[in-house]
């Protein structure tokens, strides 16, 4: 169980033996979908179905698709959004390289823009300077949990004409204004990846109120067949890919959704004791939330090791491991992989593109803010503030030493 007692002085490497947490309750869903010999919506199945339901009253959303993963989830709402070739999508340099994926598989042009040094957030204030007439959809990532600053990125998006779809992977129940993030922009879609507050081991799902958008990314999820009875059977609304979620998924999450709240206060609770502590400890800076975000879901808890701090980040988190504390260093610069330039001066971005247009990406792909925030980051996993009051205690002690040994 997460969170038990830990022997006196330390947390062992990050608690990855209290994660997943699970009892009789997912045994019993899991078993039920195996011999009710329907495990899948397209054997009849409807596990999967009432998850897309209660996912859809959790969030307040009008709609919701069960996906395979957060992939998926992205795939299908860029597909609804019809980004293709000749297009470009606005989008955030630290996240999870998922989020670059999805835009290179439509063979969409991603354009980052810099980071947020203090939200670890996409900077949305510098959007008006990144946007381009190719773009037709900004992609903000609610990262770790928090929320990206989406006053902004909706007035942006609004004033140019643009697609919002938030990339909300790692945020369940996180919140703007009182409203869960995923539902503000056209769509959302969220993670159930092993890893994620909410698990089904691989999973995902995209939520809106667009019942159009719905249309065509329940289609294109099911190789094309339709949402309505009119298009079912071996007709087809639109092209596809097979991008659905089986029941056993399903009903994993139906029951994993009944501790999904318990578990986010824990971690909200630790969370802000946690940095709290931090905050005092000189080279420190815990990453700061935006006013509208009004409920974060603390997938990861984020902070800077300031690079004046006196230590190495690597020096820093090999001691902090020696105290039975583990630590990230987090993302490094998705906008310079060197597979994405690979691609972007290959064959088919140049013949999409032009060497003229591909020339000047290269030239404005720069995200120095990002640059630093890839070398100063450190993290905690979620698993992490599932622990007890004096497990945070144990780890503030553990950074303010580790700083300083
Ligand atoms: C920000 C972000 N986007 C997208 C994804 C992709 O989700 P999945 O791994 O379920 O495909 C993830 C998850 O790992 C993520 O963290």
């Amino acid at each position: 169980m997460a969170g038990a007692a830990l022997a006196q002085t330390a947390r062992p490497a990050p608690a990855r033996q209290d994660w997943p947490v699970f009892g009789e309750l997912e045994e019993k869903a899991v078993l039920d979908v195996l011999r009710s010999g329907k495990w899948s919506r397209s054997s009849g199945g409807k596990r999967a179905i009432e998850f897309e339901a209660r996912y859809a009253e959790l969030t307040g959303a009008k709609y919701c698709l069960a996906t395979a993963n957060g992939t998926s989830a992205l795939i299908a709402a860029l597909n609804a959004c019809d980004v293709g070739p000749g297009d470009a999508v606005l989008l955030p340099p630290y996240t999870f390289v998922a989020t670059l994926n999805v835009v290179l598989l439509q063979h969409a042009l991603p354009i980052f823009v810099d980071s947020d040094l203090e939200t670890f957030q996409i900077d949305a204030g510098k959007l008006d300077a990144a946007v381009t007439p190719e773009c037709r959809v900004v992609l903000p990532v609610h990262l770790g949990g928090a929320a990206a600053d989406l006053d902004t990125i909706l007035a942006f998006a609004k004033r140019r004409g643009l697609k919002v779809i938030e990339d909300a992977c790692q945020s369940h129940l996180g919140e703007w204004r009182g409203k869960k993030v995923g539902t503000l922009g056209d769509c959302g879609c969220f993670s159930f990846q092993a890893s994620k507050n909410l698990n089904s081991g691989e999973g995902g799902a995209l939520v809106t109120n667009d019942e159009a958008l719905m249309d065509r990314a329940y289609a294109f999820h099911g190789n094309g067949r339709g949402r309505k009875a009119e298009v079912a059977g071996f007709t087809y609304a639109s092209n596809g890919a097979n991008l659905r979620l089986t029941d056993f998924q399903g009903a994993l999450l139906l029951a994993q959704m009944t501790r999904l709240e318990e578990q986010s206060r824990r971690r909200e609770q630790n969370a802000k004791y946690l940095a709290a502590m931090l905050a005092k400890i000189p080279g420190i800076k815990p990453a700061r939330l935006y006013d509208g975000c009004t409920r974060n879901a603390w997938h990861l808890f984020m902070f800077r090791l300031e690079s004046g701090a006196g230590v190495s980040r690597a020096r820093f988190l090999k001691n902090l491991s020696a105290k039975g504390v583990s630590g990230s260093s987090g993302y490094s610069p998705l906008n310079k992989e060197p597979f994405l330039k690979r691609i972007i001066e290959g064959r088919h971005y140049k013949r999409v593109y032009g060497e003229r247009r591909i020339r000047e990406w290269v030239e404005r792909n720069n995200c120095p803010v990002n640059d630093r925030l890839c070398q100063e980051a450190v993290w905690f996993s979620q698993t992490t503030l599932l622990g007890s009051r004096s497990e945070m205690e144990q780890i503030a002690e553990a950074v303010s030493k580790a700083r300083t040994a």
